[in-house]
C-alpha cells in the first residue's frame, strides 16, 4: 500500500487504520478526509506523510473539492491503490438507533443515507481518474453486519441498518462496474467487528456481552485482510477476520 485514501480518518477505525498503514508501509502516503482536519488525532496532523482534506459526505459539492484538492497531492497518472471508506452514522445529536416503527423519521434515515451509502459511491465517482492505471487497488466500505439483510434476526436500527445494507449494494453494483473499467481492483464490503468509538460508545452496556476490540485491535485486523485481498475477492462482504458474511 502506497497511495492511500481514508474516508473518516478523524473516526477511532479511520485514524487507527491510517496509523497502522503508516507504521507498516514505510513509503505510504496516506489522505485522510474529515469533516474538519483541525479535530482529527494530533497524531495524523503532525505527519508529514499524511495530508487531511475537509470532506462532509452529506455535502454532495465537497467532492468535486476533494478531486481537485488531491489532484495536488496525488497525481491522477500515479493514481491510489487503496481507498477505504470509513465514515459512519449511527447517532447524532438530532439521530439515534429505533426500537420500534414509530421512532422512525424522515431526517434521521436521509442523514444515515447520506453518511453511509451516498457518501461511499459518491467518493467513488469522484476518485474514478485515480483508478484508472493497471496496477492492482482495493476500494473497501467498511459496513456493519447488522447491514445484513439475511442475518438480521433481532429488528430494529432501521436507519442504521438500510442505509449500511444499501452500502453493501453499492458494493456489489461498483464490483459490476469497476472491473470493466479499472481492472486490476477488489471493491468489497467490511466489517471491522465491535469496536471501541464515539459510535459504539451509548451501546457499552449492551455490548457487554460480546467481545469488544479497541480501534489500533480492529485496524490490524482490517489491515490483515486487506493485505491479503486480490482481485478474486472482489464483490465479498468480509468480516475483521476473513471469514464471509451473508449480505
Ligand atoms: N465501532 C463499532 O463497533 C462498529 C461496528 C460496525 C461497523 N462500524 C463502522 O465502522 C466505521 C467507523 O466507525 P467508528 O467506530 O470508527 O466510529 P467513529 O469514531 O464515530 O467515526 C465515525 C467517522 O465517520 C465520520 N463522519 C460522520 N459523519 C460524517 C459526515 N457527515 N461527513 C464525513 N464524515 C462523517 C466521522 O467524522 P467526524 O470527525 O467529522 O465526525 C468519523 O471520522 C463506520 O462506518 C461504522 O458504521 C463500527
Amino acid at each position: 500500500m502506497k497511495r492511500v485514501v481514508i474516508a473518516g480518518a478523524s473516526g477511532a477505525i479511520g485514524a487507527a487504520l491510517a496509523q497502522a498503514i503508516l507504521d507498516q508501509y514505510p513509503d505510504s502516503q496516506v489522505v485522510g478526509l474529515c469533516r474538519d482536519p483541525a479535530t482529527a488525532p494530533a497524531a495524523l496532523q503532525g505527519m508529514d506523510r499524511v495530508t487531511l482534506l475537509p470532506w462532509d459526505a452529506s455535502d454532495t459539492g465537497a467532492m468535486t473539492s476533494v478531486a481537485e484538492a488531491l489532484a495536488t497531492v496525488m497525481p491522477q497518472r500515479e493514481g491510489i491503490d487503496t481507498l477505504v471508506y470509513a465514515a459512519g452514522l449511527l447517532h447524532s445529536d438530532t439521530v439515534f438507533p429505533e426500537k420500534r416503527l414509530e421512532d422512525l423519521s424522515a431526517e434521521a434515515l436521509s442523514q444515515a443515507f447520506a453518511v453511509n451509502a451516498t457518501g461511499f459511491a459518491l467518493l467513488v465517482q469522484a476518485l474514478i481518474p485515480w483508478l484508472r492505471h493497471r496496477e492492482f487497488k482495493r476500494i473497501a466500505a467498511v459496513s456493519a453486519k447488522v447491514g445484513s439483510i439475511t442475518d438480521n434476526r433481532l429488528g430494529g436500527w432501521y436507519a442504521y441498518r438500510s442505509s449500511k445494507a444499501a452500502l453493501n449494494m453499492l458494493v456489489r453494483t461498483l464490483a459490476v462496474e469497476l472491473p470493466r473499467r479499472c481492472k486490476p481492483v477488489a471493491c468489497l464490503a467490511l466489517h471491522p467487528g465491535t469496536t471501541e468509538s464515539a459510535l459504539s460508545e451509548p451501546f457499552r452496556q449492551s455490548l457487554a456481552q460480546l467481545t469488544v476490540h479497541s480501534p489500533e485491535q480492529t485496524a490490524g485486523h482490517l489491515l490483515a485482510v486487506l493485505r491479503e485481498v486480490g482481485r478474486e475477492d472482489n464483490g465479498r462482504f468480509l468480516s475483521w477476520d476473513g471469514s464471509e458474511l451473508p449480505w
